[in-house]
């Protein structure tokens, strides 16, 4: 490992630490080959030096490779394929990815030979699926399943006195703190996460006047408005879903959508891309909590069929349940840009941002690819070229960002779902 000052890097070095803003965005990871347009970004948010690996370093990576025997190689390869069997992997950015997925796959079935994360549903019968009758499509009202939703339980009050505090100019910062504060959970939730390795402060912040002046009012809304989200969905019976895996699959989408968006010059709100990967499945849930028996039927057939699910919620139901935690995020009065990319996250050009939308698009392909919990797809959505291109990601990225999120994944969750009863 070595120092070097920002002028003398060159494209091609890897770097051997993580590195970050003033403000502990992530600009780069640990193990990531620098490139021109990286260092332009360093230069432009005045990083003085970098650690980066000598050659012996790179050497002893490359024999860290996990070699895993033929038999398993080869068996993490064949389903691996299968579930890409939509995407093109002469592309080089899918290619990257399903290498890195037949590698976990592979790590996963060393230490369990049944591995099958996708598996995640109790059904109701070993019947095998009626097919998808198409004359009876059952267009649902979306409204009604809403309000049938949020008469089961109700988002805790204090999310909107919040919202009011932070949307009022007469409320100063420690009046939003004193609202926060009588939730004990949701206080501790913000202070756990203004803590955690997202934000890398050098000192710990023990009040909540002083997280609201780091992150800023509008980062405190989204982290309150995730938190109310996942407590409202908190009492689906594990017969229908397993919400551990559900929400596991959301926060790692979450955790990937915020890593993403700090590859961006131009900063983001990185907050805004973490609900939105927590949120992104969350019509699913409604569609879950309403219509259980035809959503399990529906599970049964895209599984046998190898389809897409959100293409088949559709069909059966006229509408995907993208569609429908956008309106619920109207309900909440949540921003417009976060709307936006919950309901355009598998359709990103449709979105009122494109680059906004296909964050949180390639976020949840990575998390699917990975199996890094499940939210009921069982096969790897399709990488568009133009995400990529738009996005103007390196497949070099891929794996310092999936370390990342396997790093996080379980500080996170616990913060998140960890201590919900
Ligand atoms: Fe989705
Ligand atoms: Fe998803």
């Amino acid at each position: 490992m070595a120092t070097i000052g920002i002028k003398e890097a060159t494209p091609g070095l890897s770097l051997s630490r993580d590195v970050k803003d003033g403000s502990g965005h992530l600009l780069a990871s640990s193990g990531q080959i620098l490139t021109q347009k990286m260092i332009r970004i360093f230069k432009i948010w005045g990083i003085p030096e970098l650690r980066i690996q000598d050659s012996a370093d790179q050497d002893q990576a490359v024999e860290d490779e996990p070699l895993l025997p033929e038999t398993i190689r080869l068996q993490a390869e064949a389903v691996t394929r299968h579930r890409f069997q939509y995407n093109d992997l002469n592309d080089p950015f899918s290619a990257e990815l399903f290498r890195i997925s037949c590698l976990k796959k592979g790590q996963r079935l060393m230490q369990n030979p049944e591995d099958s994360p996708q598996e995640n549903l109790e059904t109701e019968t070993d019947r095998p699926p009626s097919p998808l009758d198409k004359t009876k499509v059952k267009k649902v009202n979306i409204d009604f399943l809403i309000n049938k939703t949020l008469r089961l339980g109700s988002i805790p009050d204090i999310y909107y006195k919040t919202i009011a505090a932070i949307n009022n100019p007469e409320a100063s910062l420690d009046d939003i703190a004193n609202i926060v504060s009588k939730d004990i959970t949701l206080s501790a939730k913000v202070l756990q996460l203004v803590n955690s390795s997202f934000y890398s402060l050098r000192q710990k912040v023990d009040t909540l006047t002083w997280a609201l002046a780091l992150i800023g009012t509008n980062q405190l809304m989204t982290i309150v408005s995730g938190v109310s989200a996942v407590s409202l969905f908190k009492h689906i019976p594990s017969r229908l879903l397993n919400m551990v895996s559900f929400w596991e699959h959301s926060i790692a989408c979450g955790t990937a959508a915020r890593l993403l968006s700090g590859y961006f010059p131009e900063r983001m709100d990185a907050e805004r891309f973490f609900v939105a990967g927590l949120l992104h499945d969350i019509g699913r849930l409604i569609l879950v909590q309403n219509l259980s028996r035809e959503y399990l039927s529906l599970l049964q057939y895209v599984k046998k069929e190898e389809r897409f699910l959100f293409a088949a919620e559709t069909e059966k139901f006229g509408v995907d349940h993208s569609e429908i935690g956008a309106r619920l995020a109207v309900h909440w009065n949540l921003p417009e840009s976060l709307v936006s990319m919950l309901k355009h996250h598998h359709f990103p050009e449709y979105g009122r941002s494109f680059r906004e939308a296909a964050i949180v698009n390639l976020a949840d392909i990575l998390v699917n690819a990975l199996e890094i919990g499940n939210s009921g797809e069982t096969l790897v959505p399709v990488i568009e070229p133009k995400v990529c291109q738009e996005l103007g990601l390196d497949k070099e990225i891929l794996q310092p960002v999936i370390n990342e999120i396997e790093d996080r994944l379980e500080e996170t969750f616990a913060i998140i779902y960890g201590t919900l009863e």
